[in-house]
Parts: structure tokens; C-alpha cells; sequence
């Protein structure tokens, strides 16, 4: 098995949907890997596992370190990571300089940054320069505060712009482009209009692939609950009554048993210690 590359993805166009997941850590990037064709190591991470309010905060630091931890536990999907706010919207020599970084620190084949005619310029600098780009159209949350909340983007007079948006990324050399709670018969047209794959989230049936925050669809990240997620778990509630049951156990002195116990002698063959 060798691992998939941004050209692979770019055509799988028109053929069966792309399945996207985010993930942060090893072992949840080696279940993604499993059944996945894309790991999306997200800036959603600040948010999901940092705690932090918006995706605002995230830094590079914390991109290049669960980047690096995600590429430790992938064999065949492909990553992607997720630019942060402030590291690629300045220039793009700056785009090509923090890019370079989370490609040559992680070892990851790709990136994404938010935006659409307005960082073209930006995709073209870094594609033509060796950097593979997915892009982010839509609703794009580093935005939230110019956009005023994380409302649905292409509604009416609106359509025209993220459609737009969406043919300049692709002109500008884009492998792929996310769009992002986005009305589901714009994101159709917008799929059957461009010629690389689009991965929807929020963005109805019709996009040529499909994304999610694994902590979402997991039930571990429960602040809120996006329209577009769908829970296949509650492992949040599962981990809660496990904390639980372990919490009651050591109050009781049901736990350590024995079985998790060491004796003083030692034990005679057959056995275990
Ligand atoms: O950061 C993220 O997880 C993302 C996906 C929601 C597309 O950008
Ligand atoms: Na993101």
C-alpha cells in the first residue's frame, strides 16, 4: 500500500465519494486510516481539544504537533492540515513560508487555507511552487467575525459569490475545495461546474466527497451540535459513566482487585504475576 497523493484525489472525480475525516492524534488518525481516503488534521482542533472558543487561536505550533502525530499513524489515506488563522492571509510569500513549514515539519503532502477569490492569488503562488492546496469555500470560520456568526453562506445573492469563489480556487490550481454549510442545490451546481472534487460538509448529498470533525460524529465534542453533524457515537457519554464507575469503585474500595494487584510472594508457575 502506498499512500494517496493530492493528484490521486483530484481524480477520483465523478467516481464514488470521497470519505474525509478529521483527526488529531495517532491512534484516532490510525482508525481514520482504516476507512478513510482523507485525514483532515483541522485547525478545529483549538476548539475540539484545546478548549479554545474559535479556531482563531490555533498556531502553527499546534498544527506541525498533532500533524506530526497524525502522519505517525497513517498508511494510505492522505493528510491534509489546516493553515491557521494568520499564517497564509498576509501574502503569499508568508502563505509559502508557513506552508513550507507545516509540509517539510509534518511530513503531510498537502495543506487547506479559507478563502476564495481573494486568496487565488495565494493557491497559485503555492501550487505552482510544489505546495498542493485544498481550499475552503463556503462558510469559512476564521471568518466569523467579518461573516457575524457561522450562519449559511449562498442563499439568494449570495450563490453567485460561492460560486465564484469556488471556480477561482479551482483556476488558481486548487487539488480540491471544501464547502462549508452551503445550501445543498448551490453546492449540486457548484460540484457539477468544477472539475476537481469538492468535499461537502453541511453542503447536502450532491458534493463529490463528504467531511466531519471526528470528534462530532463521535458524541465526544458536545458544546454545540451543528445541523450538518450526524452522532454515530456517544463516546462522550460512554467515557462520562466509565469516569464514573471507576470514581465509585476506588470510593469503595472495589478497585484496585486483586487481579490488578501484586503479591508478595512469588506466585507458583501458571500463575500470573
Ligand atoms: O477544521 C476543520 O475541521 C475543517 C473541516 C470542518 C472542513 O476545516
Ligand atoms: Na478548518
Amino acid at each position: 500500500i502506498r499512500p494517496l497523493l493530492p493528484v490521486d484525489i483530484q481524480a477520483r472525480k465523478g467516481a464514488d465519494p470521497l470519505v474525509v475525516l478529521t483527526a488529531y492524534t495517532t491512534p484516532m488518525a490510525r482508525v481514520v486510516d482504516r476507512h478513510c481516503d482523507i485525514v483532515l488534521v483541522g485547525d478545529s482542533v483549538g476548539m475540539v481539544l484545546h478548549g479554545l472558543p474559535s479556531t482563531l487561536g490555533v498556531t502553527m505550533e499546534m498544527m506541525i504537533l498533532h500533524g506530526r502525530a497524525v502522519m505517525r499513524g497513517l498508511q494510505r489515506a492522505m493528510a491534509v492540515i489546516d493553515m491557521p488563522f494568520g499564517s497564509y492571509e498576509e501574502s503569499p510569500q508568508q502563505a509559502f513560508r508557513n506552508a513550507a513549514r507545516l509540509i517539510a515539519e509534518t511530513g503531510a503532502p498537502s495543506v487547506k487555507l479559507e478563502g476564495g477569490q481573494h486568496m487565488a492569488e495565494t493557491i497559485a503562488f503555492l501550487t505552482s511552487r510544489g505546495i498542493p492546496v485544498m481550499a475552503h469555500v463556503g462558510l469559512t470560520p476564521q471568518a466569523v467575525n467579518t461573516l457575524g456568526g457561522y450562519k449559511v453562506v449562498g442563499r439568494d445573492h449570495e450563490a453567485e459569490k460561492v460560486m465564484a469563489d469556488a471556480r477561482a480556487v479551482e483556476a488558481a490550481g486548487a487539488f480540491s475545495v471544501v464547502l462549508e454549510k452551503v445550501p445543498e442545490g448551490l453546492a449540486g451546481r457548484v460540484s457539477q461546474a468544477l472539475s476537481i472534487p469538492t468535499i461537502g460538509i453541511g453542503a447536502g448529498v450532491n458534493c463529490d466527497g463528504q467531511v466531519l470533525v471526528l470528534d462530532d460524529m463521535l458524541g465526544l465534542f458536545t458544546d454545540f451540535r451543528p445541523k450538518f453533524v450526524k452522532r454515530y457515537a456517544e463516546l462522550g457519554l460512554t467515557a462520562d459513566e466509565a469516569v464514573a464507575a471507576y470514581a465509585a469503585d476506588v470510593r469503595a474500595r472495589r478497585f484496585p482487585a486483586a487481579e490488578h494487584s501484586f503479591a508478595d510472594v512469588l506466585p507458583s508457575k501458571g500463575q500470573k504475576n
